[in-house]
Formats: structure tokens, sequence, C-alpha cells
């Protein structure tokens, strides 16, 4: 435990990593000054939600109210931005002109959608969603627009698709790449994606490039490079870029992302630390550094670090990774990281809309992918976390559910 004298912790972010960091750091004993510096004016909310539901009151999703800051003595600085870090004197200067000394740092600072390259995107009625208040001007939109474009089909744009279609509206999804999710999930899974986004009345064009977005002051039409397409809302996410200046400016080793070692601290300054969607980071999963982003890591990362920062043995990053995405009724998860893998094999469940894909590098089981099977998704988080590999031939055809019941029968494993 630290002593009550020193300068403490802030925390520049209050986002999913952020909270964790802080409220570990109580929960852990630590009772030093916490401060979080949080640009948006909102308490920490979850951000899932936002591109899930149908963008109502609903999506107003706070992690935990306003009284367990206060109990905790935990300084939530809302709306007051930090702008830049000394770390020779360890002090963050925030946007409202205050200097707050430091012990530790550490950022939390998120990632930034990537702005959609086409003229006509600054128009009424062009959208990218990642805040609360996008969530609710995008809900208040979809309330009157009868033809929806999103522009890209990963994570955010097919939950968004859904949702749209879901309030009734005709919707076209325009992707770059020639499959659905390329950076996410292998080719199998796309395409059943893209089956079942088709089925739910959804347009797809693939291998496709938004060339202008053209209307007077509202969208009227999105003119690609195969056609055009009227509209009378645009709503897009073509991926995120990790939000990474603050440290760059302060001196920080940085490479699309604050670089951190296995700790999770500036290879540059170990006083500050990076977690969550900022960071980039070695992982026993994967092949050299990277950055995740999922509430998983930002809140496995956050922990950690609030751990350590709190006293207890230093340990280095290794949790599973795991996502998951809900596009109206279908529910798709991941567990594990894909990268370099060189074969899938799919099941499928009992019933129709159950899909599996296992993914092997080496002949051993690194990501498995899932489509409303969560029983399936568990069972591979559990037996991927273990050390006891899973070769093709234990799999042999069958699925990991039944494979776990075969090791404990057998009295292995988990
Ligand atoms: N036009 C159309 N599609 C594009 C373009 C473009 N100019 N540029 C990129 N794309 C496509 C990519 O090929 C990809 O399929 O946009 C998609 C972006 O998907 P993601 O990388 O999943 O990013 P996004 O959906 O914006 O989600 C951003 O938010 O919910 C979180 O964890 C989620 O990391 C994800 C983040």
């Amino acid at each position: 435990m630290t002593s009550a004298s020193t300068a403490g912790v802030v925390v520049v972010g209050g986002g999913q990593a952020g909270f964790s960091v802080v409220s570990t750091l109580r929960a852990s004993g630590y009772d030093s000054p916490v401060t979080v510096l949080a640009a948006e004016p909102h308490l920490p909310y979850q951000r899932p939600p936002l591109s899930k539901k149908a963008h109502t009151d609903a999506v107003r999703a706070e992690l935990v109210p306003e009284s367990f800051y206060r109990e905790r003595d935990i300084d939530l600085r809302l709306g007051d931005a930090a702008i830049s870090v000394d770390t020779a004197a360890r002090t963050v200067t925030t946007a409202s002109g205050t200097h707050i000394p430091y012990e530790h740092l550490v950022l939390a600072t998120g990632a930034r959608n990537r702005p959609l390259p086409a003229p006509g995107a600054e128009l009424d009625s062009v959208h990218a969603l990642r805040s609360l208040d996008d969530a609710l001007t995008i809900g208040q939109a979809l309330t009157t627009a009868r033809e929806v474009v999103v522009v890209g089909g990963g994570f955010i744009g097919l939950e968004l698709a859904q949702v749209a279609r879901a309030r009734g509206a005709q919707v076209t999804v325009v992707e770059l790449a020639d499959r659905l999710l390329s950076r996410a999930v292998s080719p199998q899974v796309q395409e059943h994606l893209r089956e079942r986004h088709e089925q739910a009345g959804v347009r797809i064009l693939t291998g496709t490039a938004v060339r202008a977005i053209e209307g007077t002051k509202h969208v009227r039409r999105v003119v690609t490079d195969r056609g055009v397409l009227p509209a009378d809302l645009v709503v897009y996410g073509i991926g995120a870029a990790p939000r990474d200046e603050l440290a760059r400016d302060a001196g920080l080793a940085v490479d699309d992302g604050v670089i951190v070692d296995a700790h999770l601290r500036s290879i540059t300054d170990p006083r500050v630390f990076a977690v969550g969607d900022c960071a980039r980071h070695p992982h026993p999963y994967a092949e050299g550094l990277v950055r995740l982003e999922s509430v998983q890591n930002a809140t496995d990362q956050g922990a950690l670090v609030g751990r350590r920062i709190a006293g207890s043995t230093p340990v280095p990053y290794t949790s599973l990774p795991w996502f998951w995405s809900d596009q109206g009724d279908i529910k798709l998860q991941i567990a594990g990281l894909r990268m370099n893998t060189d074969d899938v094999y799919l099941a499928t469940g009992d019933s129709p809309e159950r899909l599996a894909a296992y993914a092997f590098r080496d002949d051993r089981l690194v990501a498995v992918e899932t489509l409303n099977w969560p029983a399936e998704h568990l069972a591979a988080r559990r037996l991927l976390e273990q050390s006891a590999p899973v070769c093709a031939a234990d799999l042999a055809g069958s699925t990991l559910g039944a494979l776990t019941r075969a090791r404990r029968a057998a009295g292995v494993g988990g």
C-alpha cells in the first residue's frame, strides 16, 4: 500500500479502461489521490450498447452511479481533457488550465473513428458512431430516415445496419473490401454473416468505394464506383485509430498506439502505463506487438495496472482476448486471435442458426468464432486459457463442448 502523502495516480480517459484502473486501485486498498480526466461530459458509460440498441434512452448505460466515485474518493473530472504531460515534472495539464501532479500516470485515451474520406462527408445526416452523443443523434435521425447507407461492413456498420433495419428503413452496406468483417473473422464466417444479413433484408455491396455523398444540406444520394444509391441518412464505421498524440507530444514511444512492455508500462518512462484501445503491447497469443479494441482488453488491462500500482506482485498481461458483436438476432463471439492461421474447420450446432469456426496455427487451436452459440464460445475460452493445447485430431469433427465433457470424464483439464 502506498503512503497518502504521494501525488497519486492520474488516469487520462473516462472509458471502460480508465474506469477499470480506478475501481481496481480502490478495491486493492490504494489510498493515495486518484484523479480521472474524462473529455466527455457524461459519467463513464458502456460503449457496446450504443451500436446495438435502437438508440433510445436505454443506451444510457452508466458503468456505476456518481456516488461510486464520491464514496471512494475518486476525483472524477468530467469535461476536462488532458492537453499535455510533462514527464520530467510529472504533471498533467488539463484544458481548464489545471496542473495535476502524479506519481503514476495511466493513459486510457481510447481510439477515434477514422474519418470518411469522401466529398460530402461533412453534410448533415452523415454520422459516425463512438460517443453517447453520437448514438443519440443517430437514434433521432433513424426516427425519420427511410433510406440508410452504411459505409463499412465491420462491427459498427453491421450492428447499425440491423438497428436501422429494425426501425423499418431500407439499408445498404457499402464495404470497400471484398468481404465483410475482413479484419476480424475467417472467410467462412464472413460468408455466413453475409447470407444472414441479406436474409434480414440488408443489401450488401462489397468491393465498392464511396466516391461522394451528395445533397444540399441534407444527404440525397451516395455515389459509389458501382452506381448511385438514394439516401437520407449515411452512417459510417470504417475503423478506428488510437488516441496517442498526448503520449507522442510528451516524448513517449508511439507507433499506432502507445508502446508498452508486457507489464503495460511505457517503454520510454516506467511511471507511465497505457491500457485499452490506445496501447500497443506484447501478447503471448500474438507475434510482435498488438493493439486490441475490446471491452475485455480494456477491463483486464485496467485491472492489471490498478493492482500493480496498488502494490501487488507485477505480472505480465496474458489475458485471453475475446470479442462479441450483436447484429440483429445474430450473436457473433470470438475467442483468441486469428492472426496467421492456416486451417479453419467448421461445425454446426443442433439448430440451423448455430455455427462455429475453429482456426488452427501449426495444428494448434488459436481462435474460435461462433454464431449464436454462447456455450461453445465459453467452452472455447476455457480450453484456450488452459495450457493443454487442442489440435485438429482432438476436435475430430466434434465440438469443444463435447471435447470438454470427454476430457472431464477422462480426468483431464477443467
Ligand atoms: N469505405 C467502405 N468501407 C471501408 C472503408 C471505406 N473507405 N475503409 C475501411 N472500410 C471497411 C473495412 O474494410 C472494414 O470492413 O470498414 C470496416 C471497418 O470495420 P472495423 O475495423 O471492425 O471498424 P468499425 O466497425 O469502425 O469499429 C471500430 O469499434 O466497436 C468497436 O471493437 C470495435 O474495434 C472496433 C471499433
